[in-house]
C-alpha cells in the first residue's frame, strides 16, 4: 500500500477561524478527515503533519525517501521565503505537489513567487478543500504512471 505524506505549514492549525473571509471556515480537522477518507478509497496510507517550523519541514522532507511514495505540502508562508525547504523538496526527488487554499495569484504581490513551484512536480491553487483531495489525485497520477 503505498505511503504519501500531507504536510501543513505554518499556521494552518489555526484554519476556521483564521481570516476565514479568505481561508473558509473549514478547520484543518476536517480537511484532514476528507483526506483520510479518500486515502482509504484509493487504499492508501497517509501520514499528516502540521508545523509552524521551517526546519521541521526541511527534516521530514529530508527523510521522507525511504518511506513514502509521494508529498503534498502546503508550505503556507514558506512557500514565499523557504530556500531551505525548496532544497529539500529538490534533494529527495520524490513526486511532490505544493498545494494552497486560496489561489496565491489573486492575492497580495508578495503571494504571487513560489520558490517552491519550480522543484514541484506541480501546484493547485485557489481551491479550498479540494486544492488537498486534487493533489492527492495528482500524486497518485504521478505514483502510477512511473
Ligand atoms: C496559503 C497561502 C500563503 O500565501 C499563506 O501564507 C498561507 C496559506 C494557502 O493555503 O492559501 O498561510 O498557503
Amino acid at each position: 500500500m503505498p505511503r504519501i505524506l500531507i504536510i501543513h505549514g505554518p499556521n494552518l492549525n489555526l484554519l476556521g477561524k483564521r481570516e476565514p473571509e479568505i481561508y473558509g471556515k473549514i478547520s484543518l480537522a476536517q480537511i484532514n478527515k476528507s483526506l483520510k477518507e479518500l486515502a482509504k478509497e484509493k487504499n492508501i496510507e497517509l501520514d499528516i503533519v502540521q508545523t509552524n517550523h521551517e526546519g521541521e519541514i526541511v527534516g521530514l522532507i529530508g527523510k521522507a525517501k525511504s518511506s513514502f511514495a509521494g508529498i503534498i505540502i502546503n508550505p503556507a508562508a514558506y512557500t514565499h521565503t523557504s530556500v531551505a525547504i525548496r532544497d529539500a523538496i529538490q534533494a529527495t526527488k520524490i513526486p511532490t505537489v505544493e498545494v494552497h487554499i486560496s489561489n496565491i495569484y489573486a492575492r497580495e504581490d508578495f503571494r504571487h513567487t513560489s520558490l517552491i513551484a519550480p522543484v514541484v512536480k506541480g501546484q493547485v491553487t485557489g481551491f479550498g478543500l479540494y486544492s488537498y483531495l486534487l493533489g492527492l489525485e495528482a500524486v497518485l497520477h504521478l505514483i502510477h504512471k512511473k
